[in-house]
């Protein structure tokens, strides 16, 4: 089973967008999975590299939908991003001297801001998009 799964539930209704958030849990579950086996530092910062660079094509694509149809809270929107990006990259900058920092609590605090942020803010967007019918 997986430890970060993605659910029916969390489809916003935008294609593209929902199968990147797919594969984001996918690849923090394989990232998960690989802490937990304590696998070999080189491994777990290659699936940590993919991991940011995923989340970073699919935050550029929801910002750009947001652009794009005028959402009125896309720079709110876009802090949260922001801010969970740098939390990233920190713990990339601190992984180079601690590889202790890909923990299973920070997988867990992936998993909680990737939920939080999709039912609470993704969805928000995705209201916004249907009701003003811009898809
Ligand atoms: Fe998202
Ligand atoms: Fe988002």
């Amino acid at each position: 089973m997986a430890l970060i799964q993605w659910f029916e539930r969390y489809k916003i209704g935008v294609e593209s967008i929902d199968n990147k958030h797919k594969r984001l849990f996918e690849i923090a579950d394989e990232l998960y999975m690989e802490i937990l086996r304590m696998r070999d530092e080189d491994i777990l910062g290659e699936i940590f590299v993919f991991f940011i660079e995923h989340t970073y094509s699919t935050f550029t694509e929801e910002e750009n939908y947001m652009i794009k149809t005028q959402y009125p809270d896309y720079h709110i929107h876009k802090m949260e991003h922001d801010i969970f990006f740098d939390k990233l990259m920190f713990i990339f900058g601190v992984f180079d001297k601690d590889k202790k920092v890909l923990s299973v609590t920070f997988m867990e605090s992936v998993k909680d801001w990737l939920r939080a942020h999709i039912l609470r803010d993704d969805m928000k967007y995705a209201d916004y998009i249907t009701r003003n019918r811009l898809l």
